[in-house]
């Protein structure tokens, strides 16, 4: 399963990507809005960073207007991958900007029967939202087996993209249900690598080592 990271913070981007373990970058314009900086600039430097793909989300409504910052967004660098939400818009200016060759990641996705328009209007990405799910009483990841039922039932390529996660646990129930990525806040990545008995484990085998008075180098 691949790991995006769900924010617009460089600094966190750039400290997460030096783990080797980064696979991409989704933003939203809360994100943006959030890290306080120009949105072209933030991207363009997110993706000089970066290798895999950065989603950068429209705002205009229309189709027309989507697919016009689609083509600006996608200019900014070769690794964009243009945001459009779940909307009949949003899904006409994914199959134009798809069959131009831009990779489309269709968002705010809360039902299968949406998953599966997405697919066929040849989005790159779906991203169910499973925490947003969660906060209204639902189960966010049965959507996500629900969609990878569907595409799995077909040829289709889109990846499902396990957005709005709020834990290490939604990450491992991605995992097992076998979804393509998972993007990730900074927090829940960094949570990923605890365990306490890590930790303890590590000091009681330190102190025994000291005891050794022995030195590898
Ligand atoms: C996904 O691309 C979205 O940016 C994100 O996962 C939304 O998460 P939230 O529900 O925590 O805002």
């Amino acid at each position: 399963m691949k790991f995006f990271v769900d924010t617009a913070d460089v600094a966190d981007i750039k400290r997460l990507n030096d783990t080797g373990l980064v696979d991409g970058v989704t933003t939203n314009p809360s994100l943006i809005a959030k890290s306080g900086r120009d949105f072209i600039d933030v991207i363009k430097e997110i993706c000089a960073l970066v290798d895999g793909p950065v989603s950068a989300e429209v705002t205009a409504t229309d189709a027309a207007g989507m697919i016009e910052e689609g083509r600006k967004l996608a200019k900014v660098a070769k690794n964009v991958a243009v945001k459009v939400p779940l909307t009949e818009a949003g899904l006409v200016a994914c199959k134009t900007l798809s069959q131009a060759g831009t990779p489309v990641n269709v968002t705010l996705c809360f039902s299968p029967a949406q998953a599966l328009l997405a697919a066929k209007a040849g989005a790159a990405f779906i991203s169910p939202f499973v925490g947003r799910l969660d906060d209204i009483g639902q189960d966010g990841m049965s959507l996500i087996g629900e969609i990878a039922e569907i595409y799995s039932n077909y040829d289709f390529q889109t990846e499902i993209l396990v957005a709005s996660v709020r834990s290490p646990q939604h990450v491992v129930d991605a995992a097992r249900i076998g979804a393509d990525v998972c993007t990730l806040p900074p927090g829940v990545i960094w949570q990923l690598f605890k365990h306490p008995l890590t930790d303890k484990g590590l000091e009681a085998f330190l102190k025994d080592w000291e005891k050794t008075g022995q030195s590898i180098l």
